[in-house]
C-alpha cells in the first residue's frame, strides 16, 4: 500500500478559467482553505477572470486575484511565488502551460487528457527530463465508488487473471450533445471524443488491467449530429447559434445562453468570440459521434470498446471474461433525458431529474457458481464521490492509497495514446501499434 506524505502549504494558480476550473478554485477557496493558497488565475479571457473574481468574493469573501494574460503566464509565476499551477484550459493548449510551468520551476497538475496528439506528448515528456518537475494527471473516474470497486475486485482475484473486456460508454442527448456545440467540435482542439472523452475510460482499462494498450484498431464515423445527418432526417433547423434564434426555438437540441451560461460565456464574447451554443447540426464539425475500438495489450487481455455520443441514456456497461468467472458492471448514470427544458444543461450543476431512476450493478459470476452482487457506495455529489476523493487526495496528500488511483505523467500518456491511435487508425484503416507514437514509453 502507498501512502503519500502530507502536502506542504503551497501557492497555486489556474490557467483556464471556464467551467471546469470551478472545482479546484472553489476547493482552494472553500474546505482547502486552510491548507493553500490560490493566488492567481490566467486566461485568454480576461471577462471570465473578472466573473470569477465577483463570484470568489460573493461566496468565500476572497479576492480579488491577480489576473494575467496568456503572454504573461511567465511573470505570473515571478510575481505570485506560484510553485504549482492547474491547467484547466482547452486540451491543445495543456502542453504549452505545462512545459512552460516547468520550465519556470513550477510542478503542475493538470485535467484529463494530458494532450491532443503524439507530437505534444513527446514535448511534454522532454520537458519532464529537462526540468525534473512532477505532473499530475487529474482522473477523477478512478477515485468514483463503482470503478474503485471493481478495481478492488479484479485486485483480490474475484475473476481470476482477466482476460477480455467489452466496454461501452454511453452519452446521452444532454451532455453528449455538449461536444458538438463548443471548441470541442473541432478534432483540432480536443483530439476528438477518442482523446477528450474516452481517455477517461482507457484510462480505467489500463487501470484495472494493470497494463497498457499495445495495438488499437478502430473505426468511427460522424453519423448522427452535423448538417448532413439531419439533412438526410428531414430534421434540420437552419440556424447558427441558439442564443436569440426563431429557428432554433424548435428543436430540442439548442442552448440557449442564460444564467451562469450567459454571465461566463455569451457576456465575455467580445474577448475571444467562443459561441457555447453552436447548432449541433450545424457545418464545421469534424469530430465523430460513434467510435468502435478494439484493443491489445501488453498482458494479451483484449477489449472492444464503443463510445456513443447521441444517446437516451447516459453511462457504461462493463464485462470481464476472467479465467475464474465473469464480473459484469451496469452503471446508468442518468436513466433518459426527459426533454427539451432537461437537454438544455441551463444551469451547471443542476440535478439530472432522471438519476434517480437508474438501473446500477456489479454481478460477479464465478465459474460453477451461482453469481452474486458487490454492495454498492452511495452516489455522494460529482462524478459519484470521485471528485472530492481526488481533490482530498491532490489538496492534503498523506492517505493511503492501496488501489494505485493517483496519476502521473506516464498513466497520463498511456490514457490518451489509445485514443490517438484510435484516430489514425479511423483515417488510415490500418491498426497501429501503442508504442511507436511516443518512444521510449514502451
Ligand atoms: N475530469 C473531468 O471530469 C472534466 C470535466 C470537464 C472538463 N474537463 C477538462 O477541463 C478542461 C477545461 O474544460 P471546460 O469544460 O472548463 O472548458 P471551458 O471552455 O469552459 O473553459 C476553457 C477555458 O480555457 C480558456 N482558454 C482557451 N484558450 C486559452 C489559452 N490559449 N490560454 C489560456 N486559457 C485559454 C477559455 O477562455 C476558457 O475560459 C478541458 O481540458 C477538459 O477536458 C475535465
Amino acid at each position: 500500500m502507498s501512502t503519500s506524505a502530507q502536502l506542504p502549504r503551497t501557492r497555486f494558480a489556474i490557467v483556464g478559467t471556464g467551467g471546469r476550473s470551478v472545482m479546484y478554485s472553489h476547493a482552494l477557496l472553500g474546505d482547502y482553505r486552510d491548507r493553500h493558497d490560490l493566488v492567481a488565475l490566467c486566461d485568454s479571457n480576461p471577462g471570465r477572470m473578472a466573473f470569477y473574481n465577483r463570484e470568489f468574493a460573493e461566496k468565500f469573501k476572497a479576492g480579488p486575484l491577480p489576473c494575467y494574460a496568456p503572454a504573461d503566464f511567465e511573470r505570473m509565476i515571478r510575481e505570485q511565488r506560484v510553485q504549482t499551477v492547474i491547467v484547466t484550459s482547452i486540451d491543445r493548449t495543456h502542453h504549452e502551460y505545462i512545459i512552460r510551468a516547468m520550465e519556470a520551476g513550477c510542478d503542475v497538475i493538470s485535467e484529463k487528457p494530458l494532450t491532443v496528439d503524439e507530437g505534444k506528448c513527446r514535448l511534454i515528456h522532454e520537458a519532464i527530463r529537462r526540468t525534473g518537475r512532477k505532473l499530475r494527471v487529474t482522473f477523477n473516474y478512478r477515485y468514483q465508488p463503482v470503478a474503485s470497486l471493481v478495481k478492488e475486485a479484479l485486485m483480490k482475484g474475484a475473476i481470476g487473471e482477466v482476460l477480455s473486456v467489452h466496454f461501452e460508454w454511453t452519452l446521452d442527448t444532454r451532455h453528449g450533445a455538449d461536444y458538438f456545440r463548443r471548441w470541442h467540435r473541432d478534432v483540432r482542439n480536443g483530439g476528438g471524443l477518442m482523446v477528450h472523452k474516452a481517455s477517461h475510460h482507457f484510462d480505467l482499462v489500463n487501470w484495472w488491467l494493470a497494463s497498457q494498450p499495445e495495438t488499437v484498431f478502430g473505426m468511427g464515423d460522424l453519423r448522427f449530429y452535423g448538417r448532413a445527418n439531419a439533412e438526410a432526417r428531414g430534421d434540420f433547423h437552419p440556424y447558427e447559434r441558439a442564443t436569440g434564434s426563431a429557428a432554433a426555438k424548435a428543436d430540442p437540441f439548442a442552448l440557449e445562453l442564460t444564467g451562469r451560461n450567459k454571465e461566463l460565456y455569451l457576456d465575455n464574447e467580445v474577448h475571444d468570440a467562443y459561441r457555447r451554443d453552436q447548432n449541433v447540426f450545424g457545418d464545421g464539425i469534424s469530430i465523430q459521434d460513434d467510435m468502435a475500438v478494439m484493443v491489445r495489450y501488453r498482458n494479451r487481455a483484449t477489449m472492444s470498446y464503443h463510445l456513443t455520443a447521441y444517446s437516451p441514456w447516459e453511462g457504461w456497461r462493463c464485462m470481464f471474461n476472467g479465467s475464474k468467472g465473469r464480473l459484469e458492471v451496469v452503471f446508468e448514470e442518468n436513466a433518459f433525458v426527459g426533454g427539451a427544458a432537461d437537454a438544455r444543461m441551463e444551469q451547471f450543476g443542476a440535478a439530472i431529474p432522471a438519476q434517480a431512476e437508474t438501473v446500477r450493478h456489479i454481478l460477479v459470476r464465478p465459474l460453477w457458481q451461482k453469481p452474486y452482487a458487490l454492495a454498492l457506495p452511495k452516489d455522494e455529489g460529482g462524478h459519484g464521490g470521485g471528485d472530492k476523493r481526488l481533490l482530498d487526495d491532490i489538496f492534503i496528500g498523506g492517505i493511503a492509497d492501496p488501489l494505485g488511483r493517483a496519476a502521473d505523467h506516464i498513466d497520463g500518456t498511456w490514457a490518451i495514446l489509445t485514443g490517438i491511435a484510435a484516430n489514425r487508425s479511423f483515417a488510415t484503416g490500418q491498426s497501429v501499434r501503442v508504442a511507436d507514437l511516443v518512444p521510449g514509453i514502451g
